[in-house]
């Protein structure tokens, strides 16, 4: 057994934190209309309040993908199971989903290296120790790299003697347009060998009512994390947002098939970002968009593992067949 922790973070002349930051709040709040991506929201607090959102009753494709976990545990460690296996989880967050597997890899007395990855440091500090006190006296191995995906990704496949098992949960996929989830798998794919697996999680289309029931809860942990936003480009970029002026809403949108979250302005205001020497208004009524969630077809998704090198094992369902985590191998 051995666990420790690898800060890439800060390897890196630009860390993800720092100048990207920043850069992208200028690029999103200079469009026309305003947008901004959800990678921004996760900061440690922005990463906690997901972590909540995810145990929500009404927000289905988490519900629905702890139960596809459970429920196929064994088929998964059937199709995967190799003496040299290495599961590396993208954008792991708190990684509750995945101790699923875990835990039956290793009752079965199969050797694993878990490589959880997550831009955002708190929730893989968290893992890495919460498997350290829980998995102490077994076999596992966990690298938990705080640090951009495809810098992980890189370090951990370059030995072509390991059989590796790529995680990439939740609806992180369809955070992005197709075309730049294509791109993403693309890159994937060119870092993998002949052979290694990958199994990621699609929310499939249901009803607008259904997934607008996902993003609105009564609870609001949806609205108090599209708003984390402000506060953090507060903290970190010395802007002057009110958090009170803005409220959020997320909407199906029928021409881009996702579900779109906005923080409405409430008023006319001006907003000013010191680090950007910049003041930006929004009208009254003004949407910033901070979060798309895209909503698949089976045969989008058979496209996308077409596209990029893949050939589908198999389609995991949950029993509403509200969500499907499919398990690809990369071809030849
Ligand atoms: C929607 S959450 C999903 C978390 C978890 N996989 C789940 O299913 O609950 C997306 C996660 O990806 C992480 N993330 C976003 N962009 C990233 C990047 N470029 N590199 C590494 N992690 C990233 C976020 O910090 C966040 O924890």
């Amino acid at each position: 057994m051995s666990f420790q922790l690898i800060d890439l973070s800060t390897q890196k002349d630009t860390s993800p934190t720092a100048n990207l930051f920043a850069e992208t709040v200028l690029q999103g709040l200079s469009k026309k209309e305003k947008q901004l991506p959800s990678w921004l929201i996760f900061d440690d607090p922005g990463s906690r309040i997901f972590s909540d959102i995810t145990k929500l009753k009404s927000y289905h494709p988490a519900v629905s993908e702890k139960n596809i976990l459970s429920t196929n545990k064994e088929l998964i460690s059937q199709i995967v199971s190799s003496p040299d296996l290495q599961l590396i989880e993208l954008g792991a967050g708190d990684g509750r989903k995945t101790m699923v597997l875990i835990e039956h890899f290793l009752t079965n007395n199969h050797p694993l290296h878990y490589i959880p990855i997550d831009i955002s440091a708190g929730p893989i500090k968290k893992l890495v120790s919460d498997l350290k006190s829980r998995f102490k006296k077994s076999s596992l191995i966990v690298s938990g790299v705080i640090g951009d995906y495809f810098d992980g990704l890189e370090q951990f496949t370059r030995d072509k003697n390991k059989t590796n098992f790529v995680l990439y949960l939740g609806l992180t996929l369809g955070n992005q347009e197709l075309a730049k989830a294509n791109s993403f798998l693309r890159r994937v794919s060119n870092t993998l060998n002949s052979g290694d697996y990958m199994m990621t999680g699609f929310d499939l289309f249901t009803s607008p009512k259904q997934h607008y029931r996902a993003y609105n809860d009564p609870e609001g942990l949806f609205e108090k994390f599209n708003l984390h936003l402000l506060d953090r480009i507060n903290r970190e970029l010395g802007a002057d947002f009110k958090i009170e002026h803005f409220t959020q809403e997320g909407h199906y949108n029928w021409r881009t098939r996702s579900v779109e979250s906005y923080l409405y302005s409430l008023k006319d205001q001006t907003v000013w970002i010191e680090a950007l020497q910049k003041k930006f208004f929004f009208k009254q009524g003004e949407g910033l968009q901070t979060e798309q969630s895209y909503k698949f077809t089976l045969a989008e998704i058979e496209q996308l593992a077409e596209n990029n090198g893949f050939e589908i094992v198999k389609h995991l369902y949950d029993e509403k067949k509200y969500f499907v985590d499919s398990i690809w191998r990369k071809k030849n």
